[in-house]
């Protein structure tokens, strides 16, 4: 019997659907996909439910017709400003001398008790780090004596009515979303390699309305943040600047855009489609990245503040890696080796084996990440594959049910 995911990447610019098959060996095989251009969305947030639902419906109709099957359930991303992580923790005595599973449930208890507004929920609870008495950094206390337990988590929590509207939006195209998963946690599953979380690594990912942050060290979440920027204020910029209608600014940014004057030639031109009868002009291709540039040095400058908040920005030896649509733009790995100061590298969603080569980019790496999330689940719950914290995982990640 097959055993279906979906994952959903509900996006600013568009949906796409995976749909795949998960073998009891937590091996998937992807079965089919569906991408729609989306409208419903500014800055990651449902703003147009009709739009939003007739985008969900094509990619799952997409999805459903190349895979020959029936979606009935989707694990969607959530993303936008509206999202928070914060660190805290929690202390408890340990009973008997030697840390149960019991007291570990107890303690991160204590450290997800604090005041969360009633109108935000919280998505979910990572632990960091774990400490028995004077022993710091232990991943696994269970087993281990002592009688103080100390335990470290982040914690991510969305504003209700956001995570509601998508939901309903998901309800509407005729699917039940099981579980909302913050975007750049799938991202980082999808494009992150082990060493890279253990090692310390920022992942960065730039869509269209939002930009997200997810900073990894020791194998642990320590820092989460979206930014209200993305690719579309790029295009809009374009428009303004070259006074050109938003879809031809939009064709000029992907076709001929750079991100950094840098790795543009002084005489390079572009031909840009006259507007209202006009004449089509010619413009040096160096005036797009002039002003394309100061836009990605303000996202990325912004971006490198969340990074220091992490409290672990100066030891991500495995740098930062780039994912999301506007990470294509020639030069932005330059850019964001110049303003990060340490190795960037462009991602891709290389962990969810069989994606065809037109999925193979960096806008796909979320809808990815969210199948091989449930995997990791699946097989957490099969105890055929014990993530580090794979129990804890599927634990909390119940949350959804008592959110509607
Ligand atoms: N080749 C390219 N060069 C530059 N920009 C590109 C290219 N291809 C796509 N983009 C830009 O990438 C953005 C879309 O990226 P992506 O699909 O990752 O966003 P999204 O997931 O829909 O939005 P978000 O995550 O912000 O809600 C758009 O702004 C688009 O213009
Ligand atoms: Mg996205």
């Amino acid at each position: 019997m097959r055993n279906l995911l979906t994952g959903l990447d509900v996006g600013t610019s568009k949906v796409c659907a995976l749909v795949a098959d998960a073998s009891p060996e937590g091996e998937f095989a992807l079965l089919g996909h569906g991408v729609a251009p989306c409208n419903g969305l500014r800055k990651g947030v449902v703003v147009n439910i009709e739009a939003t639902v007739e985008a969900i419906r094509a990619a799952l109709d997409e999805a459903e017709k190349t895979s020959g099957s029936r979606v009935g359930s989707v694990v969607a991303g959530v993303a936008g400003p509206h999202i928070r992580g914060l660190n805290s923790h929690g202390i408890v005595a340990v009973r008997g001398g030697e840390v149960g599973t019991r007291d570990v449930e107890r303690v991160i208890d204590a450290a997800r008790a604090v005041a969360i507004p009633l109108d935000r929920q919280v998505l979910h609870i990572l632990p960091q780090q774990f400490a028995v008495d004077d022993q710091e950094g232990v991943r696994q206390p269970v087993g281990m004596a002592g009688v103080r337990l100390e335990a470290r988590i982040h914690i991510v929590t969305a504003a209700q009515s956001y995570g509601q509207n998508l939901s309903k939006c998901c309800e509407r195209a005729g699917v039940t979303p099981t579980e909302l998963l913050f975007e750049p946690l799938a991202s980082a599953d999808a494009a992150l390699f082990p060493e890279e979380r253990e090692l310390g690594v920022a992942l960065i990912d730039v869509g269209g309305g939002t930009t997200d942050i997810i900073v990894f060290h020791s194998g642990a979440v320590m820092h989460t943040a979206v930014l209200p920027l993305g690719g579309n204020h790029l295009t809009s910029d374009i428009a303004a600047g070259i006074r050109t209608p938003v879809t031809e600014a939009e064709k000029l940014k992907v076709a001929y855009g750079a991100a950094t004057c840098q790795v543009v030639r002084r005489d390079q031109t572009v031909q840009v489609a006259g507007v209202g009868g006009r004449e089509p002009k010619a413009i040096a291709r160096k005036l797009l990245a002039d002003i394309i540039e100061p836009r990605m040095e303000e996202i990325f400058a912004m971006a490198q503040r969340e990074i220091m908040r992490s409290g672990v920005a100066d030891n991500l030896a495995s740098g930062v890696v780039l994912v999301g649509g506007t990470s294509l733009l020639e030069g932005t790995q330059e850019l964001a080796e110049r303003i990060f100061g340490v190795p960037v590298r462009r991602g891709l969603p290389v962990n969810l084996k069989g994606m065809p080569e037109e999925l193979m980019k960096p806008m796909y790496t979320t809808a990815a990440g969210l199948i091989l999330h449930q995997g990791d689940r699946g097989a957490d719950h099969k105890g055929a594959r014990h993530g580090k914290f794979g129990w804890w995982r599927s634990r909390f990640s119940d949350w959804v049910r008592d959110f509607f």
